[in-house]
């Protein structure tokens, strides 16, 4: 019991934390913390240990060759939201791990002021290789890597999707998407709401745009929280 205190307190302060960064005064009320029943939560299914081997196979594009790890997502298999991203950085490579570096500690800053946690969520790219120096990937490579993340999808069946940036976007609403155009919309995904919104990575070079994604992560919340 004073163990559950103590999380939900440090959760509370670290939402109120991340607030701050975004100059955000309400507080919306994170769910519940899951209860410890002792019983240890599956690290991951069975259907996402066989893709990641998929994954760690594939030869379809040659960005196996060049990348130092691959990335296949982290979060929880149970997740109702689904952050999607570009692909790996340099960080993310190094690690194994998506959304590590800069950009990857605003989105974790973005998640706990939605009053939601990092773990709770799933995050992935649609690219599960780092494109070398960064480059944007070129629509081969997306369309080689793209049934890996549709399967991920399908293994999750989250409530609501957020997409992170244009090729994510496109690669999931079709290529003639603009971000600036479709960003903030509820859009569908095989029957499930996609929000877009900027990536990260361009509020870091654009803090101005921040208030806007803000909204869209609202939005986002509002749908997670009316769906069953
Ligand atoms: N940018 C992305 O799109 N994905 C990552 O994992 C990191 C940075």
């Amino acid at each position: 019991m004073a163990d559950d205190l103590r999380r939900l307190s440090r959760a509370i302060r670290q939402q109120a934390d991340a607030l701050k960064v975004w100059g955000i005064r309400e507080l919306p009320i994170p769910r519940p913390l899951a209860v410890s029943s002792g019983r240890e939560i599956p690290s991951i299914s069975e259907g996402f240990r066989q893709l990641e081997q998929e994954v760690i196979a594939c030869r379809r594009c040659p960005l196996y060759r060049t990348r130092t790890r691959h990335v296949f997502g982290e979060g929880s298999p149970d997740a109702r939201l689904v952050f999607i991203g570009e692909a790996p950085g340099r960080e993310e490579d190094l690690q194994g791990r998506p959304f590590v570096g800069a950009a990857g500690q605003l989105l974790t800053k973005m998640i706990e002021a939605m009053g939601l946690r990092r773990e709770e969520v799933y995050i992935c790219n649609v690219l599960k290789d780092r494109p070398p120096g960064n480059r944007t990937p070129e629509l081969a490579e997306v369309d080689a890597c793209l049934g890996f993340l549709e399967r991920q999808l399908a293994l999750i069946r989250p409530r609501v999707v957020c997409a992170l940036g244009a090729v994510a976007a496109r690669a999931l609403l079709g290529p003639h998407v603009a971000i600036t155009k479709v960003r903030g919309a509820v859009l569908d995904y095989q029957g499930i709401p996609l929000v877009p919104t900027f990536h990260p990575a361009y509020l870091l070079r654009n803090p101005d745009a921040k208030k806007v994604v803000w909204q869209d992560l609202k939005k986002v919340k509002r749908l997670l929280d009316e769906s069953p």
